[in-house]
């Protein structure tokens, strides 16, 4: 085993839980927003109860703040679950597009409701969580949000209209800037504007945030190539869709579009356990997880101007599980992605 391979060494002690108490608050600002207001919201907003994620951008923007030195208040507590909550109604709204019949686990809002109810509680949870932003009365916070999801949304319309394109390269990494780093972005600088930053250094926490985001797709993209059948969630959607994701096109940049054909239409069919073990495959996924790892070495860059402090611990300690994660899934021993 090399370097990259090594698993974290990292103590229980700096693990964002441990810091973060007030998580347990966000969390009751998600479940009193998610519970249903009328009966036939009801069968919705308990599959969303259900199937909660990791709260990776609340836990990433609750420790940015504690490195600012803040200690969080009524207002980040509510910025927090607003982050978490406009990402669930994206993936409700992301799962009907891209057909994927299993999250974190489970079957998702439209294969149990059908496309309709899953579309329109996205919505209902979209605008319930600027509901609880404008309450703040902060316009300054509700502008950012609003931009962060037109971004995410035009950053999906992007990917959609380059399917079946030999994408370039830069492109790939616009897309995923928009759709995924987007949050991570915008959780750095909601964390540098509550604590009073100016807009310049508020930028350097939104620049960790993105690069943090994007090696995040990056894995995301690698897992749904590489992850074992009946994963924990739907995989193989890209290469259904026609999205080319970053080991496709190191790939092809590497040796062609003629490889690219060759390995792309076999990658969901009988010969898939061939194509994961060509040298050219394993070599675009490996730089491809390079690449994410590059990304958050860069990343780092900008939050070690930061003092030293438990929170900026726990922010390495994050970026260091998800790129030992990442190269994981390059020697095909990888558990599941998030
Ligand atoms: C996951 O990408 C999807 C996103 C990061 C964004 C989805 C956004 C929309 C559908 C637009 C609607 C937005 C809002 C805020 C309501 P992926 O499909 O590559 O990842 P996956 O494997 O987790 O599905
Ligand atoms: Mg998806």
């Amino acid at each position: 085993m090399n370097g990259m391979t090594q698993e974290p060494t990292h103590s229980r002690e700096d693990r964002p839980e441990a810091l973060l108490p007030e998580l347990a608050d966000v969390e009751e600002v998600i479940r009193r927003l998610l519970a249903p207001g009328e009966p036939c919201l009801e069968p919705a907003a308990a599959h969303a109860l259900r199937s909660a994620g990791k709260r990776l951008r609340p836990v990433v923007f609750l420790l940015l703040a504690k490195a600012l030195g803040q200690r969080p208040g009524v207002a980040h507590i509510v910025v927090a679950a607003v982050l978490e909550l406009c990402h669930t109604a994206s993936l409700f709204h992301d799962d009907v597009l891209d057909r994927a019949r299993v999250r974190r686990g489970r079957e998702t809002l439209h294969t149990l409701r059908g496309n309709r109810e899953a579309v329109l509680y996205g919505d209902h949870v979209l605008a319930g969580a600027f509901q609880l932003l404008a309450d703040l009365s902060r316009p300054d916070l509700v502008a950012l949000m609003a931009d962060l999801v037109r971004r995410v949304c035009a950053g999906e319309i992007k990917q959609w209209s380059r399917r079946g394109r030999l994408l370039p390269r830069q492109e790939y990494l616009a897309i995923i800037a928009a759709k995924t780093a987007s949050f991570f972005h915008t959780a750095g600088i909601l964390a540098g504007r509550l604590a009073g930053l100016d807009a310049a250094h508020a930028a350097r926490l939104g620049c960790f945030g993105e690069n943090f985001g994007m090696a995040y797709q990056i894995g995301d993209d690698l897992y749904d190539i590489v992850a074992p059948p009946r994963a924990d969630k739907s995989t193989g959607r890209d290469s259904k869709a026609g999205i080319l994701t970053l080991p496709w096109i190191c790939l092809r940049d590497a040796h062609g579009s003629q490889a690219l054909r060759d390995l792309y239409f076999k990658i969901d069919g009988k010969d898939r356990a061939r194509v994961l073990e060509d040298a050219r495959m394993r070599a675009a996924l490996r730089e491809s997880a390079e690449i994410a790892a590059g990304l958050l070495r860069e990343g780092a860059a900008f939050f070690e101007e930061l003092p030293q402090s438990p929170a900026r611990d726990a922010l390495a300690a994050l970026a260091e599980d998800l790129r030992a994660k990442i190269m994981r899934f390059t020697t095909g021993k990888g558990p599941g992605f998030p």
